[in-house]
């Protein structure tokens, strides 16, 4: 099989960068190793920036997110006792949040790209991409029991942080940065209306803990715990116990509770590979870039290298200039790291490090205390929360 641009990975990356091309008359393939069932409920993210949300919007995805996605306004921030609400518009420019789940941003791609796209090839499973310096590239995969070829003009590796697309880039061109960080995330689906109607960010000396929600009658929560921890030693009162313990603080009410339907442990780590671009193969999304989840990033930046990608091939395939595509790592990287930098800090800022020193917990309730009562301090956390711009041609820089 041939197709212009061969798509390995069938998340909400490969799935966006599909639409976009076929909406601007370039044929892909898809190329995913799950099943559709698998890919369209596997918990990850909620928060979308403006600019994604435009992005789904425009790619004609943004039906059942308008209908069914909450616009949030604001976050609340809790320390010390203290609560504190960071507004975005009025520190922004306008600009909020919605908040709709990764897996529905994924089934509304997945309908839309089946109705009217290209091949979208579930339980296909790439293994390597050959020639990628050559003209034309291939990937090679395995479908239906069956070892099969897709050459292609172009290939990307939208294929998250395990794929494979990664190291068709020469070894000795490659770098990679990464942080781990000694806690994880203990993630919970519940059915329970939200404690409060926007999210809740909570630094507490039992750690940090996250009130979101996916509707008015499901929240999602988070508890940082120790890495390795297993799942049989949190039922669900002790999950509740300590969701109440650390979101304390004046005024507050405990959490409504009800079933909890869904949990898993969730390891943090930052991670960049450069170049997102070598020959003909291009990475995208978290084949490119992992993010901690404190700060709702992943997702967003994976819809952001996909626009800056899609507005290169468009231009590539409409005038012969391949400017844009050669400035497509320099372009993604200078907001990748922005945002590595934003999702470090609210990181390192609201969990707390066993036997972390009383002089370090200062320091995380001093800043804490500086974005509640400085807005110039609230202002640049609000603009990293909505989202930077993309670096798209003729954007404006100033946000
Ligand atoms: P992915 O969603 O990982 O998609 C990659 C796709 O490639 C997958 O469908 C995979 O099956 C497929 N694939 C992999 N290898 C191959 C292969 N060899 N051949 C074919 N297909 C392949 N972000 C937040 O902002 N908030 C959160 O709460 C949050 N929670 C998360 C929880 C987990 C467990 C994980 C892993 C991530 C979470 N993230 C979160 C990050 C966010 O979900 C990701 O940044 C987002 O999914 C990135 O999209 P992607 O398309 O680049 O990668
Ligand atoms: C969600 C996850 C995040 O990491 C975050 O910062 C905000 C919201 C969520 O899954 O709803």
């Amino acid at each position: 099989m041939h197709t212009t641009v061969g798509i390995v990975g069938g998340g909400p990356a490969g799935l966006l960068l599909a639409r976009l091309l076929h909406l601007a008359g370039i044929d892909s393939v898809v190329l995913e190793n799950r099943t559709r069932a698998y890919v369209e409920q596997r918990q990850r993210a909620g928060i979308l920036e403006q600019t994604t949300v435009e992005t789904l919007r425009a790619a004609g995805a943004g039906e059942r997110m308008d209908r069914e996605g909450l616009v949030h306004h604001g976050i609340d921030l809790r320390f010390d006792g203290r609560s504190h609400r960071i507004g975005f518009p009025e520190l922004t420019g306008g600009r909020s949040v919605v908040l709709y789940a990764q897996t529905e941003v994924v089934k509304d791609l997945v309908a839309l790209h089946l109705a009217e796209g290209g091949p979208l090839l579930f339980e296909a499973e790439a293994h390597a991409v050959d020639g990628a310096d050559t003209d034309r590239p291939a990937v090679r995969y395995t479908h239906q029991g069956r070892e099969q070829t897709l050459t292609c003009d172009y290939v990307v590796g939208c294929d998250g942080f395990h794929g494979v697309v990664r190291n068709a880039i020469p070894e000795h061109l490659r770098r990679t940065y990464e942080r781990t960080y000694p806690y994880s995330w203990l993630g919970v689906l519940a059915d329970a209306p939200p404690v409060h109607d926007e999210l809740v960010y909570a630094h507490s000396g039992r750690g940090f803990a996250l009130a979101s929600m996916r509707s008015p009658v499901v929240s999602r929560c988070y508890l940082q715990v120790p890495d390795a921890t297993h799942l049989d030693d949190w039922p669900d009162g002790r999950i509740w116990d300590e969701l109440d313990a650390r979101l304390a603080a004046d005024g507050s009410r405990p959490l409504h509770r009800g079933p909890i339907t869904a949990r898993s442990v969730l390891p943090m780590r930052s991670h960049v590979t450069e170049p997102m671009h070598w020959g003909r193969v291009f990475l995208a999304g978290d084949a490119a870039h992992i993010v901690p989840p404190t700060g709702a990033k992943g997702l967003n930046l994976a819809v952001a290298d996909v626009l800056v990608l899609a507005r290169a091939l468009t231009e590539r395939y409409a005038t012969g200039s391949a400017e844009l595509l050669d400035a497509y790592s320099a372009t993604c990287l200078k907001r990748v790291w922005r945002a590595e930098h934003f999702s470090w800090f609210m990181t390192t800022t609201l969990h707390s490090e066993v036997g972390q020193s009383p002089f370090d917990t200062r320091l995380q309730l001093s800043q804490l205390d500086r974005i509640a009562t400085s807005p110039h301090a609230a202002a640049e956390l609000a603009h990293n929360y909505v989202g930077l711009p993309v670096g798209l041609p003729g954007e404006s820089p100033s946000r």
